[in-house]
């Protein structure tokens, strides 16, 4: 017998409003549902902090360990290179902040990304005397060709992406790009937030330096969770711009903070800014040991099949345009197609209990591995 679980009894235990059927939920590019286990969890917590003589530092720190350790497993990583963070903003602002960049060196992004890899990288321009540079995509979408151009102009010295584009579900070739990076001594920060959980990466073979990501949408975790991931090398030459106060080892022993000392941990936990939230982070491991015992591969998978029958329908479908790269090793979990009216479509789609996104003129519908293919008929029904 499989140990696999099975998936609609699973479905009915995490998600137990999927059973009443009214909603079809295609939002998760937005914002993902909490399991039950990681809502009961949430409970206990509570209850914890309310006497908050019943929760250990260990029990506190306990948890910390285990988030990293998961996000380690979850992208190639190792714990050491894992900081914890309340989400991608920030993890991406620590990055910006750390790089020993110079005045008139130049940071690049591809046109159109989400504004949290766009603010950033333009305040630290304004700051540092830096320049950034949005490069046109060549069409509607980025892509490696034209961004591998542009890191040969002079002074470039990041390139910063989105994994997945929040607008148009394109997947960049990480791999690609960061192999162009490493040759050229360029730096390479991915925002990572649009793709981790919906398709496999291995941050080592595709060298990157840091990646930043939320835990509130694809990863169905608190908000106020996330990581960044700097690649060890880095860890070790480079310091915290915002500096927290357990940033250095001598801060581990509470009887004696006092003793200053600006001795910063060897592991990514210098990039970190204590207190996090500990109950938030207890919930998102538990939503991160409901994905492991599916079997990360298994979510890809059934993510992937779900987007295809999105994709599909709407590349045969006469008045809609698939704006999602067709190709599957070009896309993830967000599928975006453009309709004659939008506003119309997305107000059909919400009659219809199909919560989804409106994003740039474009309907963004983003299944995850639980949604069911009769979910999916129901959306493009509404949205033809
Ligand atoms: C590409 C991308 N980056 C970042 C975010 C969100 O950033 P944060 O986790 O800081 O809210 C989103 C969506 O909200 C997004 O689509």
């Amino acid at each position: 017998m499989s140990d696999e679980p099975d998936l609609d009894g699973l479905r009915g235990e995490e998600f137990p409003w999927t059973k009443g059927g009214s909603i079809a939920y295609l939002n998760h590019a937005s914002t993902g549902p909490l399991p039950a286990r990681t809502v009961r969890t949430l409970g206990e917590w509570d209850r914890l902090r309310a006497e908050p003589w019943r929760v250990s530092g260990a029990d506190q720190f306990g948890v910390l360990a285990r988030s990293r350790e998961a996000c380690a497993r979850m992208i190639g990583a190792t714990p050491d290179e894992i900081a914890l963070m309340v989400n991608t903003t920030y993890g991406m602002n620590v990055a910006a902040s750390c790089l020993p960049l110079r005045p008139g060196d130049v940071i690049v992004t591809p046109d159109r990304e989400f504004p949290a890899n766009v603010y950033p990288w333009m305040a630290l321009a304004r700051r540092r005397g830096l320049e950034y540079r949005r490069v046109p995509n060549a069409g509607r979408l980025a892509d490696e060709a034209t961004l591998l151009r542009a890191l040969d102009e002079p002074g470039v010295r990041v390139l910063s992406v989105s994994w997945v584009s929040f607008e148009t579900g394109l997947k960049l070739d990480l791999a690609r790009l960061g192999a162009a990076c490493r040759e050229r001594g360029i730096w390479f920060v991915v925002d990572a937030i649009q793709g981790i959980a919906t398709a496999p990466i291995d941050v080592h073979a595709c060298h990157v330096d840091f990646l930043a990501c939320g835990g509130q949408k694809w990863l169905l975790s608190p908000w106020g969770t996330g990581f960044l991931y700097v690649r060890r090398e880095l860890v070790r030459q480079l310091e915290p711009h915002v500096v927290g106060w357990m940033a250095v080892r001598n801060s581990e022993d509470f009887t004696r903070l006092c003793d200053y000392e600006l001795n910063w941990f060897e592991d990514a936990r210098r990039f970190e800014v204590i207190t996090l939230p500990f109950q938030e982070f207890a919930g998102f491991n538990a939503s991160m040991a409901l994905f492991e015992s599916v079997g990360w591969e298994r979510v890809h998978a059934l993510i992937a099949e779900r987007t295809a029958q999105i994709v599909d329908w709407a590349s045969r479908r006469p008045g809609m345009t698939l704006v999602t790269p067709a190709d599957p090793a070009r896309r993830a979990g967000i599928v975006s197609v453009q309709v004659a009216d939008p506003v119309a479509a997305s107000a059909r789609l919400t009659s219809a209990g199909i919560p989804h996104s409106l994003r740039e003129g474009m309907i963004r519908l983003a299944p995850h591995f639980y949604t069911t293919p009769a979910e999916i008929e129901r959306a493009l029904a509404a949205l033809a």
